[in-house]
């Protein structure tokens, strides 16, 4: 399963990158607001910063909803780096816009999804990536691990390409849950991947370790 971190905090960005497991980024409005990036060059001079930082796929999204402006935005996107896949917003135009990029090769990321109907639009119309936000439906009492399970036997059961980004991950037990039931990526918050690394028992057995070769090397 591959790693994104969800974030537009540089620091963050190079932090994981640093840990050897980081396979991209997602960003999204919102995320670059957090960061106080406004104006469009500030935003296009964060992705180049972003991608100047790790290898892999950079999600970059548009904010136009008809779909002459996805079409400009995402070409725009698309140019400034081979890394950025641009995120596309699952609504109609938006729908219509991955078709178009999907014929010249610009990779995408479909956002926004909570549903299986949605994601098989997605597929069809064939988006890069997949983004079923499971910690908001978590938040509405909707299972969004399971939202994943069905994705993903669907995409196998009909053979699509489109890869299942589980996003919205809130915490390190959804990573867990994502990869039991075979999500191709998870994007999540730094703490979430650094919890991945706790257990009392490794903690409790370095400490031995290191006390047992104190005792007779000093
Ligand atoms: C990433 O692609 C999504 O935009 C992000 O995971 C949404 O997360 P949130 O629901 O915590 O805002």
């Amino acid at each position: 399963m591959k790693f994104f971190i969800d974030t537009a905090n540089l620091d963050q960005i190079r932090e994981a990158q640093d840990m050897g497991v980081l396979d991209g980024v997602t960003t999204n409005p919102s995320l670059m607001a957090k960061e106080g990036i406004s104006g469009e060059q500030n935003i296009i001079n964060h992705y180049k910063k972003i991608c100047e930082i790790v290898d892999g796929d950079v999600s970059a999204e548009v904010i136009s909803t008809d779909y002459e402006g996805i079409i400009k935005e995402g070409e725009m996107l698309a140019a400034l780096h081979p890394q950025i896949v641009v995120k596309v917003p699952m609504i109609k135009d938006g729908i219509k816009a991955i078709k178009y990029f999907s014929n010249k090769g610009i990779r995408t990321n479909c956002t926004l999804v909570f549903s299986i109907g949605q994601a098989l639009l997605a597929a069809k119309a064939g988006a890069t990536y997949v983004s079923p936000f499971i910690g908001r439906l978590d938040d509405i009492s909707t299972d969004g691990v399971e939202l994943i399970a069905q994705i993903v036997e669907m995409y196998s059961y009909y053979g699509y390409a489109t890869e299942v980004l589980a996003a919205s991950i809130r915490h390190t037990m959804h990573i867990i849950q994502c990869m039991e039931v075979g999500a191709d990526v998870a994007t999540c918050p730094l703490d979430a991947i650094k919890g991945l690394l706790n257990h009392p028992l490794t903690d409790i057995g370095l400490a031995k370790f290191l006390a047992d070769y104190k005792k007779l090397n000093g």
